[in-house]
């Protein structure tokens, strides 16, 4: 007689054994499984509320694949993709240089929950998450792949995370330690619980909604199907924080709100222009600060309570900085555009201002006036001068220009002096972050620290951009040419009245 699938479902996902040739210790070492401290049968109350079988995860992925198969099949062959609006394709290709090989380096992640997790349940759980991580690296790959004869940019799919680019280089830094450096337990917290079931929501949910109305049904449809696999295999975070909650609950506070701090702050960059700039006005959904309201900041807040943890002492800080940061990140990676592989849209003619304005009310006051400066310079000629000559400095936690998290107001010293090296911080929450650790974080050198040490030659931005691969078939430039900015030709200047003086902008 064959048994029901519950009958077996227990023993094939709980299975163990007793080691006898070797120490348990030297086969799940605390360094891996992240569970020092932690007494082994704390981890036999680890459940999570999928229960997926083998045979069932198989056939519910293999119905998925075929779904976004023939949705690109079609799609690619209907000449779609040529209609679609260049600023939103510029997002496209900010997401595929960006993630697909986030999405690689989550295999590794996974593989490492399916061999050290400090339970079979769990162990279990990271094989179905690590064939989902492999499957989004081969959907991304193949995507682009797809679309690498309509533009080179798709190239950086796979080839972003192999160049130094300064914004790749911010990315695989975060990734590299939630994700590769990190044992079992921290990378659940930092990953799954933070990166996975939160902040993904953004790049998979927002971006998929925005894609849709764009008409790009084909990354739509693969953004949605991604976001299916990482709503299950992200449940490996909240088991994990209940054992923490009764065995060591100020670790998963710390290393809570340093993730929440650092996504955070990687989401500004990545999607809050997209979001915000990128997308074509009339087929904006919400703006990136009301996705993170509803989606980020209710769903954390939640969890925090379930789970009686506290708010990040800095909670009203990272508001305000909804209110800001990803401007920031905007105009600095707009300013320094021959530094992207894709092509920024500035999205400020007047109407699309009227809407950021809407959103937010601050805006002129902390952007708009820098925009003026911008413009001014475009319709006097002088594009030249919104080109940057320099480099910014940069965060050597984030990664990212300092000047980027809050508003122009407020650009403060941020430093930690740790073994003789003076490290400088976008804000003070950056800069707790390292102070938490510093070890972990003090060897990275940032691209500033690069160049200053003279391993970017010849020293200039043609150096730089050498360095970090940028060539000029990908060069980021304004993706309209500059055409918004005729919206401020005023008829008076046009009949000969004095233009504004063209000033060189310092970007952020
Ligand atoms: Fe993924
Ligand atoms: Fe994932």
């Amino acid at each position: 007689m064959l048994l029901t699938r519950d009958d077996w479902y227990e023993t094939s996902r709980d299975l163990d054994w007793t080691f006898t040739a070797v120490d348990e210790a030297v086969a799940f070492p605390a360094s891996w499984s992240g569970a020092g401290g932690i007494p082994p049968q704390a981890w036999q109350g680890w459940e999570e509320p999928f229960r997926v079988s083998y045979r069932d995860y198989v056939r519910i992925q293999r119905e998925k694949e075929s779904g976004v198969k023939a949705v690109s099949n079609a799609l690619v062959r209907s000449g779609t993709y040529e209609k679609l609006d260049p600023a939103h394709v510029a997002a496209s290709h900010l997401h595929m240089g960006t993630t697909c090989m986030v999405e690689h380096m989550a295999v590794t992640m996974q593989s490492r929950f399916c061999r050290f997790a400090p339970t079979p349940k769990w162990r279990n759980l990271g094989v179905f998450g690590m064939l989902d991580e492999t499957r989004h690296t081969q959907l991304d790959l193949r995507f682009s792949h797809d679309l690498l004869g309509k533009d080179p940019r798709f190239d950086w799919a796979q080839k972003a995370f192999h160049t130094n680019e300064w914004g790749v280089i911010a990315v695989k830094n975060f990734f590299d330690d939630v994700m590769l450096s990190a044992d079992c337990v921290e990378a659940a917290l930092a990953t799954s619980l933070t990166v996975e079931h939160g902040f993904t929501n953004i790049q998979f949910v927002a971006l998929a909604a925005d894609a849709m109305a764009a008409g790009d049904i084909n990354w739509s449809n693969l953004l949605s199907s991604i976001q299916t696999d990482e709503a299950r295999h992200a449940q490996q975070g909240f088991p994990t924080l209940s054992v923490l909650m009764e065995h060591d609950p100020q670790r998963a506070q710390t290393a809570l709100d340093v993730a929440f701090w650092r996504s955070t702050r990687l989401f500004q960059t990545l999607t809050g222009p997209a979001m915000d700039y990128y997308t074509p006005l009339d087929q904006r959904k919400v703006s990136f600060k009301e996705f993170m309201l509803e989606w980020i900041v209710n769903h954390h807040e939640r969890i925090l309570e379930d789970y009686g943890l506290k708010k990040p002492w800095y909670w009203d800080d990272f508001l305000r900085s909804l209110e800001q940061g990803h401007h920031a990140m905007h105009l600095g990676t707009w300013f320094w555009r021959p530094t992207l592989f894709w092509r920024p849209n500035a999205g400020v003619s007047k109407d699309e201002r009227e809407w950021l304005v809407s959103k937010y009310p601050t805006w002129e006051d902390d952007y708009g006036v820098m925009w003026d400066q911008i413009i001014a310079n475009v319709n006097s000629g002088a594009v030249e001068r919104t080109l940057p000559e320099t480099l910014p400095s940069l965060c050597s936690l984030t990664q990212l220009p300092i000047g980027s998290a809050f508003s122009r107001h407020e650009v403060g010293k941020h430093a930690t002096v740790h073994n003789g090296r003076t490290y400088h911080f976008d804000s003070h929450i950056s800069k707790w972050c390292f102070d938490q650790d510093p070890d972990r974080y003090a060897g990275h050198k940032t691209v500033v620290d690069r160049f200053i040490g003279g391993e970017i030659q010849p020293m200039d931005l043609g150096g730089g951009l050498m360095w970090m691969g940028i060539t000029p078939d990908v060069m980021g430039d304004d993706v309209y040419a500059y055409r918004w900015a005729k919206d401020y030709v005023s008829p008076a200047a046009t009949n000969g009245a004095p233009a504004p003086q063209p000033v060189a902008v310092a970007g952020d």
